[in-house]
């Protein structure tokens, strides 16, 4: 079992996110329980993760701790750490005595030990764990600025990454508006297969230079998405949202939909302007909604459907 500290930004969304890859969590609070590590370094809204040892009680747990066999963990040197701001210091000397007179040669480090036991209080329950080692995923590095082929039109990169999560894709992903390709590079990241199209000539020639930059190999088209019938399992895309944030039509969402509608066969995730108008082909099941705050003229809304 592991545990997934999930980020307070937007509760809802982290929650689809980790639902979307782990059908089977459950959750308690900024918590997220999971049965697998596999799919954890892609999540956007983690903040930490750790690998369970054991659960107990809050009346229980020194109890628990000094009949736990840490030796089995314990390398170089370790550290105790508590996460319950108001408890921290003392529990911490507390557990940290016991885990060392439990120990053969222990050593303490406190800056950089081989071992950081972490205790997660949440309510009554404690669970004891160790930090998995997540690779920074550098967001700030990826920002649409930063990128060769700018145009100010893609969404930041932790925010693009979480989207694409949401298809709940462990394979593949097609985005047909796909700009200058920010969910391309984040899915390309993930080692999934990428797929983009866009209208605008630029755009696509953009979007090369960007996933160049990061090796990633995609397939891209230019055309006029409404034409392409090809199917594809999952899709997310970003539709435009006009000159100056003015009002998308409901005829050209309906377009969008009607074509997902026909062309995939799973799942997708559609942002649109949290205004807009739009219904729902019947052969589209609604499972998620949400909206998420951009700028003060601009919130989008957040569609995820499945085929029927
Ligand atoms: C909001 S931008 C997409 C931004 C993208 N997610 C990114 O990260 O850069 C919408 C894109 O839809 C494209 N577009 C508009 N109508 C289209 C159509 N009928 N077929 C394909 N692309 C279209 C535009 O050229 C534009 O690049």
């Amino acid at each position: 079992m592991f545990i997934v500290i999930l980020s307070a930004e937007h509760p809802k969304l982290a929650k689809a996110e980790v639902q979307s890859l782990f059908p089977f969590a459950s959750f308690s609070k900024n918590l997220a329980f999971v049965s697998t590590s596999k799919h954890i370094p892609r999540l956007a809204s983690a903040k930490a993760a750790y690998k369970l040892l054991f659960k107990t009680t809050v009346s229980n747990l020194n109890k628990s701790v000094a009949a736990y066999n840490w030796q089995q963990h314990y390398k170089k040197s370790f550290s105790v750490t508590y996460l319950d701001p108001k408890q921290r210091i003392s529990k911490e000397k507390q557990l940290a005595a016991i885990i060392h007179s439990s120990l053969r040669n222990p050593n303490v480090s406190l800056t950089n030990p081989t071992t950081q036991f972490t205790f997660i209080q949440n309510k009554n329950t404690v669970y004891a764990t160790i930090p998995l080692k997540i690779p920074n995923p550098n967001y700030a590095t990826r920002f649409p600025h930063k990128q060769p082929g700018f145009k100010p039109i893609s969404l930041k990169p932790r925010l693009a990454r979480l989207l694409v999560n949401l298809t709940g894709s462990t394979t593949s992903i097609y985005d047909p508006m796909c700009g200058i390709g920010g969910f391309l590079i984040e899915a390309g990241l993930m080692k999934l297969d990428v797929k983009g199209n866009d209208i605008n000539k630029h755009a696509i020639t953009a979007t090369k230079k960007n996933l160049a930059k990061y090796k990633i190999k995609a397939t891209l088209t230019n055309a006029d998405a409404f034409s392409l019938k090809r199917k594809h399992p999952y899709l997310i895309t970003d539709i435009p949202y006009g000159r100056n944030t003015a009002p998308v039509s409901k005829e050209f969402i309906n377009n969008v939909l009607n074509h997902i509608a026909t062309t995939v066969t799973k799942r997708a995730v559609i942002i649109l302007p949290s205004t807009a108008k739009y219904s729902l082909p019947k052969k589209l099941a609604l499972e998620g909604n949400f909206t998420y705050y951009i700028h003060k003229s601009l919130s989008k809304r957040i569609l995820i459907v499945r085929i029927k």
